[in-house]
């Protein structure tokens, strides 16, 4: 399944420019589904169609759905009900309904990467077009299923082995509920989604971001830090939609201004991300609302080309051996090495950029080794293991 993502800040244009792709995707013979993962949700609105939480036909190979927190939560509620049941056993919560839930922060999170999962399980679609909320909290939902995981591989290993010795020990005896092993299947099972969405999500030949800006300097520069973030995550970012770029006629008068500081920012834009495709959309005399305003905007985005061919795009992060030595390149554009913070426990390493922390679990070949230095060049982040393995973990920092 190929999965496009929209991102970029407030307003930029990223559900008009989902909906159109899906729009485009869908003439191009691609059974398409654009979700709305925002909770304020105006897919609907762009496509002038009422949607709901279930797949509705837009035109015949392009459907919408906008997810709802409560319909997600209440279809996978065996699952989510016994994890969070087990995350709370220690604080002597023994129930819990959907409806309570809901209210918890991280939900919207959890329901939409499932539904991705569910999605990408049944095959019914080839193309899913994800239109998501600003920035932030975008990448909250992207960097999810990284956080999950330490979690579930920390947490739960290490209460799995408490409850045994626990119960071995002093059973029933004890007042503070002890999970079963069952609710620990459930959790694995959990789990095992977000690994696989996560597989999904950080495959560049599966997955691509596509940021959208606007010729503007806030926009731009809160895409460079969303950028960074991204590749941080692993997230192969395939191209730059630069929309509402004013055409020469429309900037007389009034909108002198607006063309001249234009074209300075799109210099800027060419400037911070070359390597990235750019491609522009005018800024047009209407809204863009409803399906012919929406191929005519597929139409001036990409042409006669089908919207969502993969770019080769190269995957940000990259596990190498250089002169029999390990090596981790992670590209971390527009990075200061003062903005990263690197540490190490046993075969994870935990990377903190800003306001943003990653954990990367070490693959095979590099378990049991420790980290030998590291260094930021060019915005490449490149981390030098020690060619013998210890047998130990240990801790190590450097920055
Ligand atoms: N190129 C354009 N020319 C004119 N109007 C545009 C253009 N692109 C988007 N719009 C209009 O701008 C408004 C905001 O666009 P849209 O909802 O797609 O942005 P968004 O990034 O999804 O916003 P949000 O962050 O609130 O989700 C809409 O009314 C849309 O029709
Ligand atoms: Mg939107």
């Amino acid at each position: 399944m190929r999965v496009v993502i929209y991102t970029g800040k407030g307003g930029v244009g990223k559900t008009s420019i989902a909906a159109a792709t899906g729009i485009g995707a869908a003439a191009c013979g691609h059974t398409t589904l654009v979700i709305s993962t925002d909770n304020a949700h105006s897919l609907g609105d762009s496509l002038g169609v009422p949607l709901g939480p279930d797949p509705t036909p837009v035109t015949p190979k392009l459907f919408g759905l906008e997810v709802d927190v409560l319909t997600e939560l209440q279809r996978n509620w065996g699952e989510v009900h016994r994890y969070l049941l087990a995350l709370l056993a220690s604080q002597g919560v023994e129930e819990i309904t959907a409806e309570e839930v809901v209210i918890l922060p991280g939900m919207e999170l959890i329901t939409a990467l499932l539904l991705l999962d569910q999605v990408a399980e049944q095959r019914r679609f080839d193309t899913v077009v994800l239109d998501t909320a600003p920035t932030a909290d975008t990448l909250r939902l992207l960097s999810f299923p990284n956080a999950v995981e330490w979690y579930f591989d920390h947490l739960f290993g290490l209460q799995r082995r408490i409850a045994r010795v626990a119960r071995a020990t002093v059973g029933r005896a004890m007042k503070t509920p002890i999970p079963p092993d069952a609710f620990f299947a459930s959790v694995q099972k959990l789990h095992g989604r977000f690994q696989r969405v996560r597989t999904l999500l950080t495959d560049p030949r599966q997955t691509t971001v596509r940021l959208v800006v606007n010729p503007e300097k806030m926009v731009i520069a809160e895409t460079q830090r969303a950028f960074t973030y991204l590749c941080l995550f692993g997230f192969a970012v395939e191209l730059l939609v630069v929309n509402r770029v004013f055409p020469t006629a429309a900037t007389s008068g009034y909108f002198a201004n607006v063309r001249a500081e234009q074209e300075t920012n799109l210099a800027t834009l060419t400037e911070l991300f070359g390597e990235i495709p750019q491609l522009p959309v005018p800024r047009y005399p209407n809204e863009v609302v409803g399906i012919p305003a929406l191929e005519r905007l597929e139409r001036d985005l990409f042409g006669s080309g089908d919207p969502v061919s993969v770019r080769p795009t190269p995957s940000p992060i990259r596990f190498l051996e250089r002169g029999g030595h390990p090596v981790i390149e992670l590209a971390l554009p527009y990075t200061g090495p003062d903005q990263v913070d690197l540490s190490q426990r046993g075969d994870t390493l935990f990377l903190r950029v800003g306001a943003y922390r990653r954990s990367i679990v070490l693959p095979y070949a590099f378990t049991g080794r420790t980290v030998d230095g590291a260094n930021l060049d060019h915005g490449t982040f490149t981390i030098h293991f020690a060619s013998r393995r210890t047998s130990k973990p240990v801790a190590h920092a450097a920055s």
